[in-house]
């Protein structure tokens, strides 16, 4: 296993933000997958779904995991779909500590009503964010139970104590404390 831990889970269960934290805890460069598929497409990831698909989003996403994983010493946050492509999966299970936060589905509505129109998957229906993140939750839970090695709940902790949390149970899997 190499020396990176990714963090996994629904869209508002705090990945960037815990993300960075932990990169700076553990001094290890912090990568946003989401952002970096924004500047090799060129655009916002609102735009690029309107624009090719998300289809095309999703290549471009795969084609970013593979890439980051191959690194070491990294903090890598992923888009919440990202546990969709098991290729994406067997990336990052390769790459090192797969965490899956979790929070609250009321916590994450609340987090991603805080942005609104940045998530093209939230914003396209008539549907209340919370019935839509409950029923992708249905689908999806399961995936990142899979895909995960561990499982932090952040719905009511901040993101410094997440990530020392992380960094406690990342240390003692590789036998340090
Ligand atoms: C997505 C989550 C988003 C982003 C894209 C698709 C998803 O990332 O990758 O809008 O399918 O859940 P965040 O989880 O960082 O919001």
């Amino acid at each position: 296993m190499l020396d990176n831990i990714a963090l996994i889970g629904f869209m508002g269960s705090g990945k960037s933000t815990v993300g960075r934290q932990l990169a700076q805890l553990l001094g290890w460069h912090f990568t946003d997958t989401d952002s970096l598929v924004e500047r090799v497409a060129g655009c916002s990831i609102p735009t690029l779904f309107m624009r090719d698909g998300e289809m095309a989003f999703r290549d471009r996403e795969t084609e970013i995991l593979l890439g980051v994983t191959a690194g070491e010493r990294q903090v890598i946050a992923t888009g919440g779909g990202a546990i969709l492509r098991e290729e994406n999966v067997a990336a990052l299970r390769g790459a090192g500590l797969v965490v899956y936060l979790t929070a609250h589905p009321d916590v994450l509505a609340e987090r991603v009503s805080r942005r609104p129109g940045q998530r093209p998957l939230l914003t396209s229906g008539e549907e209340p964010a919370l019935t839509q993140i409950l029923r992708m939750l249905a689908e999806r839970g399961p995936l990142y139970q899979k895909a995960c090695h561990i499982l932090v709940d952040t719905s009511d902790r901040s993101p410094r104590a997440l990530a020392e949390e992380i960094v406690r149970r990342f240390q003692k899997q590789k036998g340090i404390s």
